[in-house]
């Protein structure tokens, strides 16, 4: 265990710098529009749904009052299809004047007033994915200027309509015009998706260099499928991909779709512990007017999202996939601390999986362990062998605190010795999960 922290500092420290922006040092949280709204554009039919300042204005709304904002999630992102189908007189872009009567600088005050930060959305390219006015090389510094005009916090920068000459000149370049700007703008850059997401056609040490998180692969989509799709790429390539990430440089897997129509509890659960792992950025794409408790208290489980904000940065893997069906993954945190999450593929019935911690390569000692999902703590021996039963594509998940020695303290009674103690304080579990 304690070698697995020193072996990924070491890599951490000694390879990579971030974006020098001072952004994102823990893994940026909010609310994204595209996987739940995509391209609404119907005010007319669909006037809660559509694109347009009310949507964003209802999120933030609900972001503030509902307790999500004191839990991290500040950003409210726009995605694709805000934009008029012309740039303005001056060759800027302009929001659809229908949808967005308001301006988009009203709606960033709106989002800071609140304690929110705004995210926008441009494609490096001719058109972005939806056909809207994109940013060819010859508009990065004004597009970044008018962004940082408008007040926004974050851009994310598709790549439609683009080859890969000039995504290897615009996207630095873009960074590079963010920075000029003077205003910290959080950078989401889709480049590696767009060039398979893997060495040697992505450099992954120059995208930490530019970039704060990045689209490595495709689309989320409102499926199972598309969640175990994404988890298995990731965790196929965490070799390549867990050493690109650190404190402002993320690994981007896309967003969190739990809340919305196509994942079970149980699922929802395993999105919430995989990407808690992945260290992934958590943007919600859901209607978080309607969303069901059930949902909510998943995305508001504080443990869970105390495990994906670890201040160290060190992306999880994949530890042991076992022919049954069962994966366990492992993340190192401060302290010396873990977590543990343990999925099963299977689609059958709750599985007994059988295992202790030193076999899991923990060290020698005694663990304080709580379950992130039932809540429930309990100690464990190094040596000691346990079950954890895990549903049907769902996931068991434990923060293990660190290792406590035995205690040279030896407890006495009617003058005998009775055995060792476990000196406590040693593996408390820190007051924020409590
Ligand atoms: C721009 O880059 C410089 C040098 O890396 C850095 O010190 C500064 O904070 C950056 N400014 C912004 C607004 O990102
Ligand atoms: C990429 O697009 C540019 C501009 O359209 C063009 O000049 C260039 O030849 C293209 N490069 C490749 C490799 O297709
Ligand atoms: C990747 O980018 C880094 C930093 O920009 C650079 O030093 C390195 O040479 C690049 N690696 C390759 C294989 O191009
Ligand atoms: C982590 O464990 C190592 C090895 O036992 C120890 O040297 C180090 O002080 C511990 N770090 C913290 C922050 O507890
Ligand atoms: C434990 O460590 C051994 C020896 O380094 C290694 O072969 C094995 O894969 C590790 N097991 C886990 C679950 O990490």
């Amino acid at each position: 265990m304690h070698l697995t922290v020193l072996v990924f500092a070491s890599v951490l420290s000694a390879a990579t710098f971030a974006l020098d922006n001072g952004l994102m040092r823990t893994p940026p949280m909010g609310w994204l529009a595209w996987e739940r709204f995509r391209c609404d554009i119907d005010c007319e039919h669909d006037p809660k749904n559509c694109i347009s300042e009310n949507l964003f204005i209802d999120m933030a709304d609900r972001l503030s009052e509902d307790g999500w904002r004191e839990l991290g999630y500040v950003y409210v992102n726009i995605d694709d299809c805000w934009a008029s189908m012309d740039r303005d007189k001056q060759g800027r872009l302009q929001p659809d004047p229908k949808r967005f009567p308001g301006g988009i600088r009203k709606l960033a005050r709106y989002m800071h007033d609140r304690g929110l930060k705004l995210g926008i959305y441009g494609d490096m390219g001719t058109h972005t994915c939806g056909g809207y006015p994109g940013t060819t090389l010859d508009k990065i510094e004004i597009d970044a200027q008018t962004f940082a005009d408008w007040e926004v916090d974050m851009l994310k920068f598709d790549g439609c309509y683009s080859n890969a000459t000039e995504q290897e000149q615009g996207y630095p370049r873009m960074s590079k015009a963010l920075n000029a700007t003077g205003r910290p703008i959080g950078y989401s850059c889709s480049w590696p998706a767009y060039q398979g997401g893997l060495p040697p056609k992505v450099n992954y040490t120059q995208l930490g260099e530019i970039c704060n998180l990045w689209r490595n692969y495709g689309d989320i989509q409102d499926s199972w499928d598309s969640i175990l799709n994404i988890a298995d790429w990731f965790f196929e390539n965490q070799d390549i991909l867990g050493p690109a990430a650190g404190p402002g440089r993320w690994n981007d897997p896309d967003m969190l779709v739990l809340g919305d129509f196509g994942l079970s509890m149980d699922q929802s659960r395993s999105q919430m512990a995989l990407w808690a792992i992945m260290a992934a950025p958590l943007f919600m794409s859901n209607d978080l007017r309607t969303i069901s408790s059930g949902a909510r208290s998943i995305l508001q489980n504080k443990m869970a999202i105390s495990i994906n904000q670890d201040p160290m940065g060190i992306q999880g893997r994949r530890i042991i996939k076992e022919k049954s069906g069962i994966e366990v993954f492992l993340r190192p945190l401060s302290s010396n601390t873990s977590a543990l999450v343990f999925f099963s593929r299977r689609t059958d019935m709750p599985y007994r999986y059988q295992t202790s911690l030193s076999k899991l390569n923990y060290t020698t000692g005694s663990y304080k362990i709580f379950d992130i999902f039932t809540e429930k703590p309990m100690m464990l021996k190094d040596s000691t062998t346990f079950v954890v039963s895990v549903n049907p594509t769902g996931v068991v998940m434990w923060y293990v605190s660190a290792p406590a020695k035995q205690s040279l303290r030896q407890f006495y009674k009617g003058g005998r010795l009775q055995g060792s103690v476990y000196n406590d304080h040693e593996n408390a579990i820190p007051p924020v999960f409590l």
